[in-house]
């Protein structure tokens, strides 16, 4: 990605410290308790790096994580031209802002499902990764993001799963004009992500976009990564720290 980064910070409060991993520990055991995840993994193929499935979570759990994205009134707007318009709230950020979604990313049931999908056991990516667990919010006209690769920093295979909570808009079935596309050779395809759908791809083989939001429409997605191996060479935290710069500003930097 290449060209001139903006940062425009909306509705946003003062910036808290670095989550510890004595509030993540505190957040796991206050808030894990009404989570439930699928159990059975009926003949999923991963075979072409991406799955979808529709009407992932229990309503329960699903409405519990939609109540929490509804309260939430920070976020930070980042424009890389042409690339990438939308509004983010990192990692570090839903620790304080939304702990639910904290404790849905490091529920060992949601890295069982994953792991049993995959074939090989994932976890979650370290807590200085901003992008690890975020929720992705496109709520202006052109809200989008271009094609792109999900570049693996870390030693092991690196997963992204997204999770649609909120999707509104004009186009059909009352869905946002947002839709994710993937290139599977010289074709393109719409993955439909009506709220509630979970897709899970490996982002360094799957080329993917998200076309633009129009007047009137949103879109939020939560977005998780897991890995085979969460460990990294110096080079490689620092290439991630620099593409982290890109949508959660400067601070990605240390921490
Ligand atoms: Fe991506």
């Amino acid at each position: 990605m290449g060209g001139l980064v903006v940062f425009l910070p909306l509705r946003r409060s003062a910036l808290k410290s670095y989550p510890s991993a004595s509030l993540q520990n505190d957040i796991v055991r206050k808030y894990s308790k009404g989570i439930r995840i699928p159990t059975a993994v009926c003949n999923i193929a991963f075979d072409k790096k991406i799955v979808s499935i529709p009407d992932f979570l229990p309503e329960t759990t699903f409405h519990m994580l939609r109540e929490v994205v509804d309260r939430l009134d920070q976020s930070e707007r980042v424009h890389i031209p042409i690339h990438k318009r939308g509004a983010t709230i990192s990692y570090h950020d839903l620790h304080y802002c939304a702990p639910e979604i904290i404790a849905f990313y490091l529920s060992p049931d949601l890295h069982d499902w994953f792991s049993d999908v995959i074939g090989e056991r994932v976890q979650p990516t370290p807590l200085n990764d901003l992008s690890s667990c975020s929720l992705l919010i496109y709520d202006q006209p052109n809200d989008h993001i271009g094609w792109h690769y999900d570049h693996d920093f870390y030693r092991g295979r690196h997963f992204t799963a997204l999770l649609s909570l909120v999707n509104t808009g004009k186009s059909a079935a009352g869905l946002s004009s947002a839709h994710l596309m993937v290139r599977e050779g010289h074709t393109e395809r719409v993955i439909p992500t009506p709220p509630n759908t979970m897709v899970l791809f490996e982002g360094a083989y799957i080329c993917h976009s998200v076309s633009s939001l129009q007047e009137s429409e949103r879109r939020i997605i939560l977005s998780m990564t897991f890995c085979t191996d969460p460990t990294a060479s110096t080079v490689q935290t620092w290439e991630r720290r620099i593409k982290d710069v890109a949508y959660f500003g400067w601070r990605a930097l240390w921490g």
